[in-house]
């Protein structure tokens, strides 16, 4: 059987280390993918740390790669051996990014657009499923605000509020709600992205480090003209939530990367957001999602996440994930190159 590198979580809460593991075959509507980019994320490290999600050990991890297509499965149809594309990886070995080749369903893997490289298509997937799923996916799973990608469909007038706007989810909640047309964008976030994100779509930025979260509320609903129905908290943690939920008014919605968020039930909407479009109930998004997201990257309506390439291939993840483990991380996205692994 023809081997490769992969990075390899032997056991619960093990060490990742580099080994040599077999090229997985790509079964019917699959393909086999040549990974040249692989995106580093929270949940990589929060799995070693904490043991979630993984059904089987060893385990690979990575929920974000490019590349380029190497081998087809059966019944696949508007690939060719070639291609460069990019994907979402999944919690099951074959479909981890943190691999030099990985097997990904064709209805859910896109065509890198001309105008990005490998390394920028591997920060799109998770983050935008994220964002798009949270916003714009049907209740109860998403807001609902536009499941079909309807271009016509228009929330001009209206103001909306991302708690986290530097994060990398946080930087695609943005584009998405400037793709939806909404006219006031408020972004919690370090002042240094300010520029950053408002060339992003953000419209104003209020520096986390100069305005506590308590007093976040307040002053996004002086910046707006009209009540803010929907906010996003991309950071997750119960104090950004608070914030969201003072922000929004009675029939509003929050969407929350935080799985454990509960719904407050006092007729303002708390949802917690499965930003992955492998899961099984949001396949049929998924595949709208993956229809029309190459499209939007080469229009230039979403723009991927700054890049910092690691060292090393696959030998620099674990480095990267302590660092992000550490809060280390500011408005930036670590990838591996995982065919530089010496
Ligand atoms: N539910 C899901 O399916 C799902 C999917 C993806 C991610 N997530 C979760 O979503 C969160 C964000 O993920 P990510 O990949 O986007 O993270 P990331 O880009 O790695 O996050 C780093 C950024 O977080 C910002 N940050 C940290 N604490 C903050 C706070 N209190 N207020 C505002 N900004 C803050 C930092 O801002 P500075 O630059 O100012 O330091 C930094 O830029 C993580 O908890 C992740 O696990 C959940």
């Amino acid at each position: 059987m023809p081997q490769q590198k992969a990075v390899i979580l032997e056991k619960a809460k093990g060490p990742f280390v580099v080994a040599d593991v077999p090229i997985p075959k790509p079964g019917p509507d699959q393909l086999l993918i040549k990974v040249q980019a692989a995106a580093l994320n929270p949940v990589d490290w929060k799995i070693q740390a904490w043991d979630f999600l993984i059904q089987e050990y060893p385990a690979i991890l990575g929920s974000d790669l490019a590349g380029d297509v190497e081998e087809i499965g059966d019944g696949v149809e508007g690939f060719s051996k070639g291609d460069k594309v990019f994907a979402q990886g999944y919690f099951v070995k074959e479909l981890g990014g943190f691999q030099q080749y990985a097997v990904i369903s064709a209805d859910l893997t896109g065509k890198i657009p001309s105008n990005i490289d490998y390394a920028q298509a591997a920060t799109i997937p998770l983050g935008f499923n994220t964002a798009a799923i949270g916003l714009l996916r049907a209740q109860p799973e998403g807001a609902g605000l536009n499941p079909t990608f309807d271009p016509n469909v228009s929330y001009a007038g209206q103001p909306a509020l991302v708690v986290g706007g530097g994060t990398s989810v946080g930087q695609y909640v943005i584009q998405v709600f400037k793709l939806l047309g909404y006219s006031t964008i408020i972004a919690y976030a370090s002042a240094r992205h300010t520029d950053y994100l408002k060339s992003l779509g953000a419209t104003h930025v209020i520096d986390r480090r100069e305005v506590p979260i308590g007093s976040l509320a307040e002053m996004a609903k002086k910046i707006a003209e009209g009540p803010f129905k929907i906010a996003y908290n991309a950071v997750g943690d119960n104090d950004s939530r608070a914030a969201c939920l003072d922000t929004i008014v009675e029939g509003g919605q929050v969407a929350d990367v935080d799985p454990e968020a509960k719904d407050p039930g006092n007729g303002k909407r708390v949802f917690t957001i499965v930003g992955n479009s492998h899961y099984p109930p949001h396949r049929e998004f998924g595949r709208v999602l993956w229809k029309n997201l190459p499209r939007l990257v080469q229009d230039g309506a979403i723009l991927p996440n700054r890049v910092e390439k690691l060292p090393h291939g696959l030998a620099g993840i674990d480095e990267g994930l302590q660092r992000m483990k550490a809060d280390k991380i500011s408005g930036i996205k670590l990838v591996a190159l995982p065919q530089e692994t010496p």
